[in-house]
Protein backbone atom coordinates (compact mmCIF):
# COMPACT_ATOMS: atom_id res chain seq x y z
CA UNK A 1 0.00 0.00 0.00
CA UNK A 2 1.23 3.17 -0.99
CA UNK A 3 1.09 6.48 1.58
CA UNK A 4 0.51 9.09 -0.92
CA UNK A 5 -2.03 7.32 -2.78
CA UNK A 6 -4.16 7.04 0.46
CA UNK A 7 -3.27 10.97 0.86
CA UNK A 8 -4.15 11.98 -2.42
CA UNK A 9 -7.40 9.79 -2.12
CA UNK A 10 -8.51 12.02 1.04
CA UNK A 11 -7.53 15.01 -0.27
CA UNK A 12 -10.02 14.49 -3.04
CA UNK A 13 -12.64 13.81 -0.38
CA UNK A 14 -12.82 10.01 -1.28
CA UNK A 15 -13.62 7.37 1.92
CA UNK A 16 -10.80 5.09 2.72
CA UNK A 17 -11.01 1.51 3.33
CA UNK A 18 -10.50 0.16 6.73
CA UNK A 19 -7.53 -1.56 5.29
CA UNK A 20 -6.12 1.60 4.27
CA UNK A 21 -6.90 3.51 7.65
CA UNK A 22 -5.19 0.62 9.37
CA UNK A 23 -1.82 0.98 7.27
CA UNK A 24 -1.34 3.99 8.25
CA UNK A 25 -2.53 4.35 11.65
CA UNK A 26 -0.26 1.15 12.42
CA UNK A 27 2.69 1.95 10.29
CA UNK A 28 2.97 5.43 11.55
CA UNK A 29 2.93 4.02 15.23
CA UNK A 30 6.24 1.87 14.14
CA UNK A 31 7.64 5.25 13.10
CA UNK A 32 7.25 3.62 9.38
CA UNK A 33 5.53 7.04 8.02
CA UNK A 34 7.10 10.14 8.54
CA UNK A 35 5.59 12.79 10.17
CA UNK A 36 5.34 15.07 7.02
CA UNK A 37 3.37 12.86 5.17
CA UNK A 38 0.84 12.20 8.58
CA UNK A 39 0.80 15.79 8.82
CA UNK A 40 -0.12 15.63 4.81
CA UNK A 41 -3.12 13.22 5.43
CA UNK A 42 -4.48 15.03 8.71
CA UNK A 43 -4.64 18.16 6.71
CA UNK A 44 -6.55 16.58 4.17
CA UNK A 45 -9.07 15.50 6.92
CA UNK A 46 -9.28 18.71 8.47
CA UNK A 47 -10.88 19.70 5.18
CA UNK A 48 -12.58 16.67 4.02
CA UNK A 49 -13.95 15.23 6.88
CA UNK A 50 -14.39 11.20 7.68
CA UNK A 51 -17.51 9.32 7.52
CA UNK A 52 -18.93 7.27 10.53
CA UNK A 53 -17.06 4.39 9.26
CA UNK A 54 -13.86 5.56 8.84
CA UNK A 55 -13.95 7.35 12.07
CA UNK A 56 -14.86 4.57 14.21
CA UNK A 57 -12.05 2.49 12.28
CA UNK A 58 -9.61 5.18 13.18
CA UNK A 59 -10.66 5.00 16.72
CA UNK A 60 -9.90 1.23 17.02
CA UNK A 61 -6.48 1.44 15.05
CA UNK A 62 -5.61 3.65 17.72
CA UNK A 63 -7.06 1.42 20.61
CA UNK A 64 -4.92 -1.67 18.71
CA UNK A 65 -1.41 0.65 18.47
CA UNK A 66 -1.22 -0.10 22.28
CA UNK A 67 -2.28 -2.07 25.37
CA UNK A 68 -5.75 -2.52 26.35
CA UNK A 69 -7.16 -2.73 30.37
CA UNK A 70 -8.67 -5.71 31.11
CA UNK A 71 -11.12 -4.91 33.59
CA UNK A 72 -13.22 -8.50 33.14
CA UNK A 73 -12.28 -9.58 37.01
CA UNK A 74 -14.58 -7.01 38.09
CA UNK A 75 -18.44 -7.85 38.61
CA UNK A 76 -20.95 -5.57 36.33
CA UNK A 77 -21.66 -3.39 33.65
CA UNK A 78 -18.18 -0.61 34.12
CA UNK A 79 -19.60 2.98 32.79
CA UNK A 80 -16.74 5.64 32.86
CA UNK A 81 -17.33 9.27 32.41
CA UNK A 82 -14.66 11.55 30.87
CA UNK A 83 -15.15 15.22 30.49
CA UNK A 84 -13.78 17.50 27.48
CA UNK A 85 -12.04 19.77 30.65
CA UNK A 86 -13.47 22.62 33.00
CA UNK A 87 -12.24 24.47 35.39
CA UNK A 88 -13.39 23.74 38.95
CA UNK A 89 -14.25 20.48 37.77
CA UNK A 90 -15.47 18.62 40.70
CA UNK A 91 -18.14 16.47 39.33
CA UNK A 92 -15.63 13.11 39.33
CA UNK A 93 -14.84 13.18 42.90
CA UNK A 94 -19.39 13.78 43.23
CA UNK A 95 -20.12 11.32 41.21
CA UNK A 96 -17.51 8.29 41.83
CA UNK A 97 -19.35 7.69 45.45
CA UNK A 98 -22.70 9.03 44.18
CA UNK A 99 -23.09 6.11 41.67
CA UNK A 100 -21.17 3.42 43.61
CA UNK A 101 -23.79 3.94 46.58
CA UNK A 102 -25.95 3.16 43.67
CA UNK A 103 -24.37 -0.18 42.58
CA UNK A 104 -22.75 0.79 39.40
CA UNK A 105 -19.30 -0.12 39.65
CA UNK A 106 -16.72 2.59 39.42
CA UNK A 107 -13.52 1.29 38.01
CA UNK A 108 -11.04 4.70 37.42
CA UNK A 109 -8.28 5.23 36.02
CA UNK A 110 -6.77 8.27 36.37
CA UNK A 111 -4.38 10.63 35.56
CA UNK A 112 -2.16 14.14 37.47
CA UNK A 113 -3.13 17.15 36.20
CA UNK A 114 -1.54 19.87 33.80
CA UNK A 115 -2.63 23.47 33.38
CA UNK A 116 -4.69 25.15 35.72
CA UNK A 117 -5.64 22.71 38.51
CA UNK A 118 -4.87 19.09 39.66
CA UNK A 119 -6.36 16.00 37.78
CA UNK A 120 -8.24 13.56 40.07
CA UNK A 121 -5.79 11.97 41.75
CA UNK A 122 -4.09 15.32 42.58
CA UNK A 123 -7.35 16.20 44.34
CA UNK A 124 -7.39 12.88 46.09
CA UNK A 125 -4.17 13.17 47.39
CA UNK A 126 -5.14 15.80 49.36
CA UNK A 127 -6.34 13.44 51.97
CA UNK A 128 -3.13 12.10 54.33
CA UNK A 129 -2.15 9.16 52.97
CA UNK A 130 -4.53 8.56 50.34
CA UNK A 131 -2.30 6.30 47.64
CA UNK A 132 -3.23 5.20 44.14
CA UNK A 133 -0.74 2.57 43.51
CA UNK A 134 -2.64 0.00 43.96
CA UNK A 135 -2.13 -3.47 41.68
CA UNK A 136 -4.13 -4.32 39.23
CA UNK A 137 -5.25 -7.36 41.59
CA UNK A 138 -6.02 -5.11 44.15
CA UNK A 139 -7.75 -2.72 42.33
CA UNK A 140 -10.08 -5.30 40.92
CA UNK A 141 -10.70 -6.53 44.73
CA UNK A 142 -11.50 -3.48 45.65
CA UNK A 143 -14.10 -2.50 43.12
CA UNK A 144 -15.37 -5.91 43.70
CA UNK A 145 -15.62 -5.30 47.76
CA UNK A 146 -16.89 -1.99 48.22
CA UNK A 147 -17.95 -0.62 44.72
CA UNK A 148 -14.76 2.10 44.00
CA UNK A 149 -11.05 2.31 43.48
CA UNK A 150 -9.24 5.02 41.75
CA UNK A 151 -5.39 4.02 40.61
CA UNK A 152 -2.87 5.39 38.72
CA UNK A 153 -2.42 4.85 35.01
CA UNK A 154 0.14 2.98 34.28
CA UNK A 155 -0.84 0.86 30.86
CA UNK A 156 0.55 2.58 27.75
CA UNK A 157 -2.87 3.23 26.06
CA UNK A 158 -2.93 4.24 22.24
CA UNK A 159 0.28 5.46 21.63
CA UNK A 160 -0.78 6.24 18.22
CA UNK A 161 -3.05 8.87 19.30
CA UNK A 162 -0.02 10.64 21.57
CA UNK A 163 1.62 10.72 18.59
CA UNK A 164 -0.39 12.32 16.16
CA UNK A 165 -2.29 14.41 19.26
CA UNK A 166 1.52 15.75 19.29
CA UNK A 167 1.55 16.02 15.25
CA UNK A 168 -1.95 17.74 15.41
CA UNK A 169 -0.66 20.57 17.69
CA UNK A 170 2.56 21.73 15.76
CA UNK A 171 0.28 21.15 12.18
CA UNK A 172 -3.09 23.56 12.67
CA UNK A 173 -5.09 20.19 13.03
CA UNK A 174 -6.70 19.71 16.19
CA UNK A 175 -9.68 21.22 15.43
CA UNK A 176 -11.13 18.66 13.03
CA UNK A 177 -14.10 17.07 14.80
CA UNK A 178 -13.88 13.41 13.87
CA UNK A 179 -9.81 13.64 15.01
CA UNK A 180 -10.83 14.99 18.17
CA UNK A 181 -13.76 12.50 18.91
CA UNK A 182 -11.84 9.05 17.68
CA UNK A 183 -8.65 10.62 20.07
CA UNK A 184 -10.97 11.15 22.61
CA UNK A 185 -12.82 7.90 22.11
CA UNK A 186 -9.82 5.51 21.65
CA UNK A 187 -8.32 6.19 25.36
CA UNK A 188 -11.49 5.64 26.72
CA UNK A 189 -12.32 2.78 25.09
CA UNK A 190 -8.57 0.94 25.62
CA UNK A 191 -9.17 2.00 29.13
CA UNK A 192 -11.54 -0.93 29.64
CA UNK A 193 -15.37 0.76 30.09
CA UNK A 194 -18.08 -1.33 28.80
CA UNK A 195 -20.22 1.92 28.80
CA UNK A 196 -19.05 5.82 28.39
CA UNK A 197 -21.05 8.94 29.63
CA UNK A 198 -19.01 12.02 28.41
CA UNK A 199 -19.37 15.10 29.58
CA UNK A 200 -19.16 17.98 26.78
CA UNK A 201 -18.34 21.44 27.41
CA UNK A 202 -19.35 24.54 25.99
CA UNK A 203 -18.52 28.31 26.67
CA UNK A 204 -15.65 30.84 27.16
CA UNK A 205 -13.90 28.23 29.76
CA UNK A 206 -14.47 25.14 27.15
CA UNK A 207 -11.99 23.39 24.71
CA UNK A 208 -15.35 23.69 22.09
CA UNK A 209 -16.36 27.18 22.81
CA UNK A 210 -19.67 27.58 20.30
CA UNK A 211 -22.14 25.13 21.28
CA UNK A 212 -23.14 23.71 17.90
CA UNK A 213 -19.69 22.21 17.79
CA UNK A 214 -20.17 21.32 21.04
CA UNK A 215 -23.14 19.35 19.88
CA UNK A 216 -21.05 18.41 16.42
CA UNK A 217 -18.79 16.87 18.92
CA UNK A 218 -21.13 14.92 21.01
CA UNK A 219 -22.72 13.27 18.03
CA UNK A 220 -19.37 11.85 16.66
CA UNK A 221 -18.07 10.43 19.79
CA UNK A 222 -21.66 8.85 20.49
CA UNK A 223 -21.64 8.18 16.62
CA UNK A 224 -18.19 6.08 17.72
CA UNK A 225 -19.33 4.48 20.91
CA UNK A 226 -22.27 2.64 19.00
CA UNK A 227 -20.19 1.67 15.84
CA UNK A 228 -17.92 -0.56 18.07
CA UNK A 229 -20.68 -1.70 20.62
CA UNK A 230 -19.74 0.30 23.74
CA UNK A 231 -23.16 2.41 24.70
CA UNK A 232 -22.45 5.90 24.73
CA UNK A 233 -24.12 9.11 26.24
CA UNK A 234 -23.00 12.80 25.78
CA UNK A 235 -24.39 15.42 27.82
CA UNK A 236 -23.77 18.46 26.78
CA UNK A 237 -22.99 21.41 29.90
CA UNK A 238 -22.38 24.97 30.40
CA UNK A 239 -18.24 26.26 31.05
CA UNK A 240 -19.12 29.78 30.70
CA UNK A 241 -17.86 29.94 34.09
CA UNK A 242 -16.02 27.32 37.06
CA UNK A 243 -18.20 24.83 37.82
CA UNK A 244 -19.36 25.28 41.37
CA UNK A 245 -17.59 27.58 43.90
CA UNK A 246 -14.03 26.00 44.59
CA UNK A 247 -11.02 25.78 42.14
CA UNK A 248 -8.28 23.88 43.79
CA UNK A 249 -7.82 20.79 45.11
CA UNK A 250 -8.60 20.44 48.81
CA UNK A 251 -10.84 22.98 48.19
CA UNK A 252 -12.57 20.86 45.56
CA UNK A 253 -12.79 18.40 47.99
CA UNK A 254 -14.08 19.92 50.66
CA UNK A 255 -16.81 21.36 48.00
CA UNK A 256 -17.69 17.48 47.02
CA UNK A 257 -18.09 16.67 50.09
CA UNK A 258 -20.71 19.37 50.40
CA UNK A 259 -22.36 18.30 47.66
CA UNK A 260 -22.24 14.71 48.61
CA UNK A 261 -24.32 15.65 51.97
CA UNK A 262 -27.00 17.90 49.61
CA UNK A 263 -25.43 21.18 50.55
CA UNK A 264 -23.18 21.81 46.92
CA UNK A 265 -23.75 24.71 44.55
CA UNK A 266 -26.81 24.25 42.46
CA UNK A 267 -24.53 23.71 39.18
CA UNK A 268 -22.45 21.20 40.26
CA UNK A 269 -25.60 19.27 41.78
CA UNK A 270 -27.46 19.40 38.69
CA UNK A 271 -24.45 18.11 36.60
CA UNK A 272 -23.59 15.47 38.80
CA UNK A 273 -27.23 13.90 38.94
CA UNK A 274 -27.76 14.10 35.28
CA UNK A 275 -24.11 12.37 34.03
CA UNK A 276 -24.91 10.14 37.17
CA UNK A 277 -28.43 8.79 36.03
CA UNK A 278 -27.20 8.35 32.52
CA UNK A 279 -24.18 6.14 34.36
CA UNK A 280 -26.93 4.11 36.57
CA UNK A 281 -28.83 3.42 33.39
CA UNK A 282 -26.03 2.27 31.17
CA UNK A 283 -24.93 0.12 33.88
CA UNK A 284 -28.39 -1.83 33.86
CA UNK A 285 -28.81 -0.57 37.48
CA UNK A 286 -32.26 1.25 36.56
CA UNK A 287 -34.60 1.04 33.98
CA UNK A 288 -34.79 4.80 33.16
CA UNK A 289 -33.33 8.17 33.64
CA UNK A 290 -35.92 9.27 36.16
CA UNK A 291 -35.65 6.08 38.13
CA UNK A 292 -32.03 6.46 38.32
CA UNK A 293 -32.28 10.26 39.25
CA UNK A 294 -34.66 9.71 41.96
CA UNK A 295 -32.13 6.47 43.40
CA UNK A 296 -29.12 9.43 43.21
CA UNK A 297 -31.38 11.84 45.24
CA UNK A 298 -31.62 9.26 47.97
CA UNK A 299 -28.64 7.96 48.25
CA UNK A 300 -27.36 11.63 48.64
CA UNK A 301 -30.82 12.48 51.36
CA UNK A 302 -29.94 9.11 53.23
CA UNK A 303 -26.16 9.83 53.83
CA UNK A 304 -24.89 6.25 51.69
CA UNK A 305 -23.18 8.15 48.74
CA UNK A 306 -21.00 10.37 51.91
CA UNK A 307 -20.59 7.12 53.36
CA UNK A 308 -19.19 5.69 50.65
CA UNK A 309 -16.49 8.27 50.17
CA UNK A 310 -15.23 7.79 53.42
CA UNK A 311 -15.20 4.11 52.68
CA UNK A 312 -13.51 4.87 49.68
CA UNK A 313 -10.88 6.75 51.29
CA UNK A 314 -10.37 4.85 53.95
CA UNK A 315 -9.54 1.83 51.65
CA UNK A 316 -6.89 4.12 49.96
CA UNK A 317 -5.13 4.63 52.84
CA UNK A 318 -6.52 8.13 53.69
CA UNK A 319 -7.32 9.89 56.46
CA UNK A 320 -11.14 9.80 56.66
CA UNK A 321 -11.30 12.21 59.92
CA UNK A 322 -10.97 14.41 56.84
CA UNK A 323 -14.30 13.49 55.52
CA UNK A 324 -15.83 14.78 58.79
CA UNK A 325 -13.90 17.58 59.52
CA UNK A 326 -12.33 18.87 56.04
CA UNK A 327 -11.67 21.80 57.60
CA UNK A 328 -9.52 20.42 60.54
CA UNK A 329 -7.71 17.52 58.37
CA UNK A 330 -7.93 18.86 54.59
CA UNK A 331 -4.38 21.16 54.13
CA UNK A 332 -5.19 24.50 54.59
CA UNK A 333 -3.53 27.77 53.11
CA UNK A 334 -1.91 29.99 55.67
CA UNK A 335 -4.00 33.43 54.01
CA UNK A 336 -7.24 33.59 52.86
CA UNK A 337 -7.60 36.83 50.60
CA UNK A 338 -11.12 38.39 49.79
CA UNK A 339 -11.30 39.84 46.62
CA UNK A 340 -13.84 42.75 47.06
CA UNK A 341 -16.60 44.89 43.66
CA UNK A 342 -14.73 48.31 43.41
CA UNK A 343 -18.69 49.10 42.33
CA UNK A 344 -22.02 47.38 42.59
CA UNK A 345 -23.91 45.22 39.42
CA UNK A 346 -24.58 42.13 38.38
CA UNK A 347 -21.99 39.51 37.47
CA UNK A 348 -22.40 38.78 33.64
CA UNK A 349 -19.05 37.11 32.84
CA UNK A 350 -16.22 34.99 35.39
CA UNK A 351 -13.68 34.15 32.85
CA UNK A 352 -13.17 30.71 33.54
CA UNK A 353 -9.96 30.29 31.93
CA UNK A 354 -8.38 33.09 33.58
CA UNK A 355 -9.76 31.99 37.04
CA UNK A 356 -7.74 28.55 36.55
CA UNK A 357 -4.88 30.39 35.60
CA UNK A 358 -5.14 32.27 38.84
CA UNK A 359 -5.52 29.12 40.74
CA UNK A 360 -2.58 27.78 38.89
CA UNK A 361 -0.57 31.34 40.10
CA UNK A 362 -1.30 30.36 43.20
CA UNK A 363 0.15 27.38 43.50
CA UNK A 364 -3.00 24.62 42.88
CA UNK A 365 -1.58 23.14 39.41
CA UNK A 366 1.40 22.33 37.40
CA UNK A 367 2.95 24.05 34.26
CA UNK A 368 5.43 21.39 34.04
CA UNK A 369 5.06 18.29 34.35
CA UNK A 370 7.58 18.04 37.30
CA UNK A 371 6.10 20.82 39.36
CA UNK A 372 4.85 20.20 42.86
CA UNK A 373 1.38 21.64 43.81
CA UNK A 374 0.22 22.83 46.78
CA UNK A 375 -3.23 21.14 48.09
CA UNK A 376 -4.64 23.84 49.91
CA UNK A 377 -4.36 26.98 48.05
CA UNK A 378 -7.52 28.06 45.12
CA UNK A 379 -10.00 30.27 44.80
CA UNK A 380 -13.41 30.16 46.01
CA UNK A 381 -16.38 32.06 44.09
CA UNK A 382 -18.83 33.90 46.07
CA UNK A 383 -20.59 35.18 43.33
CA UNK A 384 -21.94 33.99 40.24
CA UNK A 385 -23.34 34.53 36.73
CA UNK A 386 -26.19 36.28 37.27
CA UNK A 387 -25.80 37.57 41.43
CA UNK A 388 -26.49 41.20 42.05
CA UNK A 389 -23.00 42.82 43.68
CA UNK A 390 -23.10 45.74 45.62
CA UNK A 391 -19.90 47.54 45.84
CA UNK A 392 -17.57 46.73 49.10
CA UNK A 393 -19.34 42.89 48.63
CA UNK A 394 -17.01 39.65 48.84
CA UNK A 395 -16.48 38.57 45.17
CA UNK A 396 -14.20 35.77 45.92
CA UNK A 397 -11.85 34.12 48.77
CA UNK A 398 -8.32 33.58 47.35
CA UNK A 399 -6.28 30.74 49.67
CA UNK A 400 -2.74 31.40 49.41
CA UNK A 401 0.72 30.35 51.13
CA UNK A 402 2.70 33.60 49.57
CA UNK A 403 2.00 37.07 49.83
CA UNK A 404 3.61 38.03 46.38
CA UNK A 405 1.23 35.54 44.46
CA UNK A 406 -1.74 36.25 46.56
CA UNK A 407 -1.62 40.08 45.34
CA UNK A 408 -0.80 38.91 41.10
CA UNK A 409 -3.87 36.36 42.10
CA UNK A 410 -6.01 39.40 42.94
CA UNK A 411 -5.45 41.99 40.11
CA UNK A 412 -5.88 39.07 37.81
CA UNK A 413 -9.26 37.63 39.49
CA UNK A 414 -10.14 41.05 39.16
CA UNK A 415 -9.45 41.28 35.23
CA UNK A 416 -11.71 37.64 35.18
CA UNK A 417 -15.12 39.21 36.51
CA UNK A 418 -17.12 41.44 33.95
CA UNK A 419 -20.10 43.12 36.09
CA UNK A 420 -22.97 44.64 34.51
CA UNK A 421 -25.57 47.80 35.28
CA UNK A 422 -28.36 45.36 33.54
CA UNK A 423 -30.11 42.03 35.19
CA UNK A 424 -28.45 39.02 33.44
CA UNK A 425 -29.61 35.00 33.93
CA UNK A 426 -27.44 32.08 35.07
CA UNK A 427 -26.60 30.89 32.16
CA UNK A 428 -28.56 27.25 31.44
CA UNK A 429 -26.27 24.28 33.23
CA UNK A 430 -27.73 21.35 30.84
CA UNK A 431 -27.51 22.37 27.51
CA UNK A 432 -28.70 19.00 25.71
CA UNK A 433 -28.05 15.29 25.48
CA UNK A 434 -27.01 12.91 23.14
CA UNK A 435 -27.71 9.11 22.77
CA UNK A 436 -27.68 6.42 20.73
CA UNK A 437 -31.26 7.44 19.65
CA UNK A 438 -30.92 11.11 18.97
CA UNK A 439 -31.01 14.18 20.68
CA UNK A 440 -32.70 16.21 23.08
CA UNK A 441 -32.17 20.01 23.92
CA UNK A 442 -32.78 20.77 27.49
N1 LIG B 1 -8.43 16.12 23.64
C1 LIG B 1 -7.95 14.94 23.17
O1 LIG B 1 -7.72 14.01 23.93
N2 LIG B 1 -7.74 14.81 21.86
C2 LIG B 1 -7.97 15.81 20.98
O2 LIG B 1 -7.77 15.62 19.79
C3 LIG B 1 -8.47 17.03 21.47
C4 LIG B 1 -8.68 17.14 22.82
CA1 LIG C 1 -15.75 23.29 41.66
Amino acid sequence: MHTVDIIRKKRDGGELSSEEIRHLVQAYARDEIPDYQMSAWAMAVFFRGMSDRETADLTLEMVRSGEEVDLSAIRGVKVDKHSTGGVGDTTTLVLGPLVAAAGVPVAKLSGRGLGHTGGTIDKLESFAGFSTSLSQERFAEQVNEIGIAVMGQTADLTPADKQLYGLRDVTGTVESIPLIASSIMSKKIAGGADSIVLDVKTGSGAFMKDEEEAARLARAMVGIGTQVGRRTVAVISDMNQPLGQAVGNALEVKEALHTLRGEGPADLTELCLTLGSHMVVLSEAAETVEEARRRLEEKIADGSALDKFREFVEAQGGDVRAVKEPDRYLPRADRVVEVVASRSGTVSALDAEEIGLCAMQLGAGRETKDDVIDHAVGIVLRKKIGDPVEQGETLALLHGNDEETLEAAEQRFLNAVTLSDHPVSPPRQIRGIVTDEGEKAE
